[in-house]
């Protein structure tokens, strides 16, 4: 199936009541991982990528493998977006090379501090100019979503303004938006379980109705299952506890508007467990090739249970017959 763009996806999602996981993947192993879940639930899927990440000699090598394996799959409808775009020339690299949809991430400046709604308005209506002239769908970001690092800290998380949604998204015209409620990006988020006081689902509900044409996203949404914690650390890893975003959370975060999740550390954590623990029993083996092929099944695992919490399994259809329409693909 040709890919589609995130606006037909996430209106489909909206039309439907579900949520769409967009997934995160570094190489072209973990993309099979998303597909194979996708097929084997009959789920749209949106493959996500951040750009300059990946293992591979460039970005643009990385993205057409990308897109290869994407069109070995006819049966999925794909969105394949670019995730925290840093700026408005990596956005473009993603259009020429045939992504259909882009973020463009506006909410911080060159120094990583929270930019200001204005130059965050700039930038993001002059990436939507040129992504919508090409087909592409634009997701910007209001707010700033935290991320943690390897030493437990995190970086500052600035709670969305409901007050400012409105002109942020008819100044720009975006097709989606990411809004800050206290998530934070990364495999350290918590340090004590998150219960329904915790993150500010409220302002979701709130959001939704001020922009109700606006697909709103939720980053930050692993949940760091600790299972997952301890294989890893049964075999090498020194990950400290840490808790995520409960499946519950997410369900309710979808009932309140939010249509695109995204996931990246819960699906890193099963491939990782599953190539640690092999690595850790077998002393001989040498050939990447097997324990890559597990890392890929436990990813898949991983995602395909999510497809079914988010409501988006068996909704493959909805999508049938539906093309973007892309003006700037060269692939
Ligand atoms: P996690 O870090 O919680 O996996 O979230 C990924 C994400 O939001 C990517 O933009």
């Amino acid at each position: 199936m040709p890919l589609v763009t995130l606006r037909q996806a996430l209106d489909a999602a909206r039309a439907g009541g579900y949520g769409l996981g967009a997934f995160n993947v570094s190489d072209v192993i973990q993309a099979e991982a998303v597909l194979d879940a996708a097929e084997e639930t009959d789920s749209p899927v949106i493959i996500e990528t951040l750009a300059g990440t990946s293992s591979h000699g460039s970005d643009e090598r990385y993205w057409s493998v990308l897109q290869h394996v994407i069109s070995t799959y006819p049966s999925v409808p794909v969105v394949l977006h670019l995730d925290h775009g840093p700026n408005p020339e990596t956005c473009r690299r993603a259009v020429d090379s045939g992504f259909t949809s882009v973020m463009i991430d506006g909410s911080l400046d060159h120094d990583g501090r929270p930019s200001s709604f204005e130059a965050n308005v700039a930038v993001t209506a002059g990436v939507v100019e040129f992504a919508h002239a090409a087909g592409v769908s634009v997701e910007g970001e209001l707010g700033t979503i935290g991320g943690s690092k390897v030493d437990g800290s995190r970086a500052e998380i600035v709670l969305a303004e409901p007050s400012q949604a409105k002109e942020f998204v008819e100044r720009t015209g975006v097709d989606a938006l990411a809004v800050a409620i206290g998530t934070s990006h990364g495999a350290y988020k918590f340090t004590t379980p998150v219960d329904g006081s915790v993150l500010h689902l409220d302002l979701i509900r709130e959001i939704a109705e001020i922009v109700p044409g606006t697909h709103l996203v939720m980053h930050g949404s692993s949940s760091l299952p600790a299972e997952l914690r301890a294989q890893n650390n049964a075999f090498g890893a020194t990950m400290p506890e840490s808790w995520g975003v409960p499946d519950e959370e997410k369900v309710r975060s979808i009932t309140m508007g939010v249509r695109k999740i995204n996931q990246g550390m819960d699906n890193h954590l099963a491939f990782t467990g599953a190539v640690r623990e092999f690595l850790g029993t077998d002393g001989l083996t040498v050939d990447p090739a097997p324990y890559l092929d597990l890392g890929r099944v436990a990813m898949q695992q991983m995602v395909a249970a999510r497809m079914r919490l988010f409501g988006q399994a068996g909704r493959a259809g909805d999508l049938r017959g539906v093309t973007a329409a892309h003006a700037g693909a060269s692939a």
